[in-house]
Order: structure tokens, then sequence, then C-alpha cells
């Protein structure tokens, strides 16, 4: 089978963890700034999309080279193999974007590209005409950086993060995928205690328990490269089965998200329900401040709000003060708060383990860790 030049794409900071999950899946990669680059085949597009957690999107690299005048753009575009992806009624639009480049003007380089590729195309199909473009989606991109051009096609469609379970939401929620590596960062099992004290739209139990069970997170949802030609039917459902055998939907989990706002808690379940979880996750109204738990090492993950907002600092600053004494008495627990407030470790009354730097979308966040007691060997 054809091996392609793969790019599993990654939020800022989240680079190591979408290594891990390619290599988990069997692949060698290199990791760069926001991308990861591997080989595979058919095969690998189905598992990349089904499996990665913390990924953005998987795209095909067609080529990449050096283009210093639109000429050297449309020639060098011009000279790739595109009809090895795209079919003669292929719907083909063109993204682009341009850093510190010459060509800088990126609707020009947008039409130049698919003007070499409608001129590749009409040569291979033997076309005099337009082509209808009334068949399968294939997004392509030209991203220019320093003077390359990398030009993709983009396999998802819809960014991976989008699930499929999320049916309501409330005011900032975490993006699955950001959810996923946060819980990727903890050293929590499926045999120890979860718990989200801060669930909002329940995302970071959800994925608590995707992860729990090894379920892959694009199980529910469909992917642009289905309806490709040259992957087939019988690719996918392979994948699909395989992520059938991995589930272990029989590992008890003990998983847990309170919120205050008995809004956001109805929403955290009907979504519960939606990702197949609903007996399976614990939902309760709750101020943080009253949460105690006879469970011992357990991990506790939450994403407070930040008190950005005029007006809500105070009151912010005060809970974290709170959250201080109320987390002491989970003396076996592990805690992991993100945050952008850069006092929080004053506030919270005890320096953190470790930080990591994260971005919770524009927002530059910590990830500030406070890493409890291993469990006893059972
Ligand atoms: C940033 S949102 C969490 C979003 C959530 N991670 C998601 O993906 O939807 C913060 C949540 O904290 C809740 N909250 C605010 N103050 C709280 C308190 N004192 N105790 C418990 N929850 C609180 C809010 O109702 C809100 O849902």
């Amino acid at each position: 089978m054809s091996k392609y030049s793969l790019i599993a794409t990654a939020a800022m900071g989240l680079e190591s963890l979408v290594a891990k999950e390619v290599k988990q899946l069997g692949y060698e990669c290199q990791v760069d700034n926001g991308k990861i680059e591997y080989k595979g085949d058919a095969n690998a597009i189905a598992r990349s999309n089904l499996w990665l957690r913390t990924a953005d999107r998987v795209k095909i690299k067609v080529g990449e080279f050096k283009a210093l005048s639109f000429d050297e753009l449309f020639e060098k575009t011009k000279a790739l193999n595109w009809e090895n992806f795209l079919p003669e009624n292929a719907e083909f639009p063109v993204q682009g974007k341009s850093v510190k480049s010459k060509l800088f003007s990126v609707s020009d380089c947008q039409a130049i590209v698919k003007k070499a590729i409608v001129e590749r195309l009409r040569s291979h199909y033997k076309k005099v005409s337009w082509f209808e473009e009334n068949g399968p989606l294939f997004k392509i991109e030209v991203a220019l950086h320093k003077d390359v051009a990398t030009l993709t096609i983009d396999t998802s469609g819809v960014g991976l993060h989008k699930r499929g379970y999320r049916v309501n939401q409330g005011e900032a929620p975490l993006k699955e995928t950001l959810a996923a590596a946060l819980i990727q960062l903890t050293n929590w099992h499926p045999d120890r205690p979860f718990c989200d004290p801060f669930c909002g739209s329940g995302t970071l139990p959800i994925e608590a328990a995707l992860i729990g069970q090894n379920i892959a997170p694009g199980f529910n949802r469909d992917f642009a490269s289905e309806a490709w030609p040259w992957i087939g039917e019988q690719i996918w459902e392979e994948a699909r089965n395989e992520a059938e055998d991995l589930a272990k939907y029989d590992q008890p989990l003990n998983i847990i998200g309170t919120d205050i706002d008995h809004r956001m808690v109805s929403i955290a379940k009907e979504n519960a329900i939606e990702a197949g979880f609903g007996d399976l996750i614990e939902f309760k109204q709750m101020q943080v401040t009253d949460f105690t738990s006879k469970d011992q090492y357990g991990v506790l993950v939450g994403n407070p709000p930040y008190g950005e907002r005029l007006g809500e600092r105070n009151e912010v600053e005060k809970m974290y003060r709170e959250m201080g004494q109320t987390f002491s008495m989970l003396d076996t627990w592990s805690i992991y708060i993100l945050t952008s407030n850069e006092q929080f470790e004053e506030l919270y009354g005890k320096k953190a383990t470790k930080k990591r730097k994260l971005f919770n979308g524009f927002i530059r966040t910590d990830l500030y860790q406070y890493w409890g007691p291993r469990p006893p060997r059972s």
C-alpha cells in the first residue's frame, strides 16, 4: 500500500503529547513547531483520525519546496502528483497562509495553487472544460513559511476536537483536545478516582472516561477522507473494528464532575449521555469548597474561572485561597489546576510540584501540578 507523508497538527505546547500518541499507534515521527510528521498508508490515515486525542487534524503533505516567485509556486505545484489524490469530480478549495515569506499575498498564492492543480488535473483527466467539483471534499492548504511552501490536504474535515458528544456547552468550555491533554499530563490511571470540581459542560470527566475505557475519541463521528475513493470503505471498517476490539467497555470507573451552577450540571449530564456515559459518570451540583472524598489516591483536574473579566478577579482569588484549604484535606490526592492567574500558588498557599505552560485558546495559562503520593501496589 502506498505510503504518504502525514502531518498531525498540534496546538502550541501539545506537540510532545501528540508525538507520543502517534508513536503509540506504531508510527515513527518527527516533531516540529505545531506539527508532527510521519509516514503512513491509508490505514494510518483512518487510525490517526480515529485515535489521536490531542491532535487538531491529520493532513497529507503533498509537497514542500522553496518558492520565491509566483512562477516558481505555479510550476512546482503543477509538478506534484495531484491525480494520485484528487478524483475527477473532487471539490478542492484552496486555503493559504504566509509567514515571513516573499510571497505574502495569501489570496494570490491560493489562486496560483488552484490554477496549477487545475492544469495538472486537466492534462491527466484529458479535460477541456471546467471541473464540476461536485464530488468528495479535498481541502488544500498552501502554507508559506520563510519562503518554503508546504502543500497539504486535510483528511479530517471538522477539527478532531469535535468528538460529536457535545450537544450543549457553557461559557468557556475547554477544547476536547486540550482536556484530553490535561488528563494525559496527570498520573491518572482508570483504577484511581477522578474528579473535576469545575466541570462546566463535562469535557474533562467525559474525556477521562474515553481514556479510561480506551475508546477511540473519533469513534462516533465522520471524517472528510471517509468519502475519498482511494481509501475505501474497507479501510475504515477495519480501523473501526480494531477500535471496537480495543475498547474496554467493562472497565469500572470512578469519575465525578461537580459545578456550582445547576444548569451546567444538566448540560454535562446531557453530554455524558450523548457520549454513552450516562450511568458511568456522576455529576452533582456543588460549590468547590464543599468537595470532600473518602476515596484515596484520587486525581483532581480543574479548569476554574480565571477572573480575567472586570470585577471578577477578587471573587476568583478568594475562591483560590479557599481551594487551598479544601484540597489540603485530600492528602493522598494529586491536584492539577489550569489557570492564567500568575499569583495562583501564593493564593492557593502552596508551591506547585511542577508548572507547565499551556494555551487555552489564546489565553496563556499554567497547569499547576501538585503530585500526591503513589498509590500502594495492589
Ligand atoms: C471555565 S468553566 C469550566 C469549563 C469546563 N471545563 C468545560 O469544558 O465546559 C468554570 C466553571 O466553574 C464553575 N464555578 C465557578 N465558581 C465555582 C465554585 N465556587 N464552585 C464550583 N464551581 C464553580 C462555573 O459554573 C463554570 O462552569
